[in-house]
């Protein structure tokens, strides 16, 4: 029930922090360490390369954890968009563990890949916010997001889920005392509540760089250029504003010819190693007339930007930087008139090939 919420999708965001929370507690073991089911654990390790499979936002949400499994647990993944692996399948590796990554665990694209991999002998995780779904049901292992229903088409806190549990799997695994995931992810969750408590600042954003616009832009580099493809993502999908995700330094290698004057372009500035390389891209744009709108985290922050978020461990800057990408896709919605709970042309889960 949506209570007293004009949109599922709004009150979906404002759950946000305690999804994360709640994770953390349902993968908590006797000693209120974080973990995850042995015989899970043992797939994984036994794998040489984890396929990750996945559609959409949970395609977004893979290549961040690509990020997890390769930086925390030194696996090697590929990620790969469902539709286009049952198709054009890459040579596998030897011991390849496939990982299904969907909220609702119904996707056609997804299933078919399954049914494919598992009649060429092969092991699958499901990750998903749905139990006793078709991917659960059908997989050799499930792992469960605990996000609760997501009823708005538009998926935000399911992407939250699907981050902090790669996280805590990726870090399960290792077995590592380099970081205090625990205490990270609740830094992240308080992250979250100061931006949600903050959501009206994003009218304000909306009004001056979407109002009238026909098309928009998000850059970043590293983790915040997968962040710039599920915002674009969102925002294409409920605004019908034209948008694209890009590699910041991507841009001067075509795209920037479609820059004009009064072009958005949103650039995510959370990566402290590149936050020079993409404050030197929104130079390149602006010079070519962009308008720029920086969302940047507390110590990278520069006078002038639109947005700053609060800081949170370099590893989960997603979990952060993602907020402010959905409440400008949702204002923009609003603004424009969309139906944001139920925009045009879908479905929340993709039954078809
Ligand atoms: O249920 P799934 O996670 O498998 O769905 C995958 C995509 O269809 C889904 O993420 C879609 O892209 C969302 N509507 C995006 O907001």
């Amino acid at each position: 029930e949506k209570g007293t919420y004009p949109h599922y999708m709004l009150k979906e965001m404002d759950e946000q922090p305690a999804v994360v929370r709640r994770i953390t507690q349902k993968y908590e073991d006797a000693c209120g360490e974080l973990t995850i089911d042995a015989t899970v654990m043992n797939a994984i390790k036994a794998a040489d390369r984890l396929y990750i499979i996945a559609a959409g936002t949970s395609y977004h949400a893979s290549l961040i954890g690509k990020q997890y499994f390769e930086k925390i647990a030194g696996i090697p993944v590929e990620v790969h968009i469902s539709s286009e692996f049952g198709y054009n399948m890459p040579l596998l590796s030897k011991n390849p563990l496939f990982i299904f990554i969907s909220q609702s665990g119904e996707t056609a694209d997804s299933r078919q890949v399954l049914v494919k991999i598992k009649e060429l002998g092969y092991k699958a995780l499901t990750i998903t916010n749905v139990q006793g779904s078709t991917l659960s049901r059908e997989a050799h292992y499930t792992l469960l997001l605990h996000a609760g229903p997501e009823i708005a088409v538009a998926s935000t806190k399911a992407y939250i889920a699907q981050v902090t549990v790669l996280a805590i799997v990726a870090y399960a695994v290792a077995g590592t005392q380099d970081i205090d995931l625990k205490k990270e992810l609740g830094i992240a969750a308080n992250a979250i509540q100061t931006i949600i408590d903050h959501k009206e600042d994003f009218q304000k954003v909306v009004e001056d760089f979407l109002a009238t616009t026909r098309n928009a832009f998000f850059i970043g580099r590293g983790m915040d250029y997968f962040v710039s493809m599920e915002g674009a993502l969102k925002l294409k999908e409920i605004s019908y504003i034209q948008a694209e995700g890009f590699a910041g330094g991507e841009l001067k290698h075509g795209t920037i010819a479609l820059i004009e004057d009064g072009t958005p372009v949103i650039a995510l500035v959370t990566q402290k190693e590149v936050s020079l390389n993409i404050r030197g891209n929104v130079k390149e744009v602006v010079a070519r007339g962009a308008y720029p709108c920086i969302i940047s985290m507390e110590g990278m922050e520069e006078a002038g930007d639109t947005v700053v978020i609060p800081q949170v461990h370099p590893l989960l800057t997603p979990l952060a930087s993602v907020v402010p990408t959905q409440l400008i896709s949702y204002y923009a919605a609003l603004y424009r008139g969309c139906d944001v709970d139920k925009p045009r042309n879908l479905a929340k889960s993709v039954t078809v090939e």
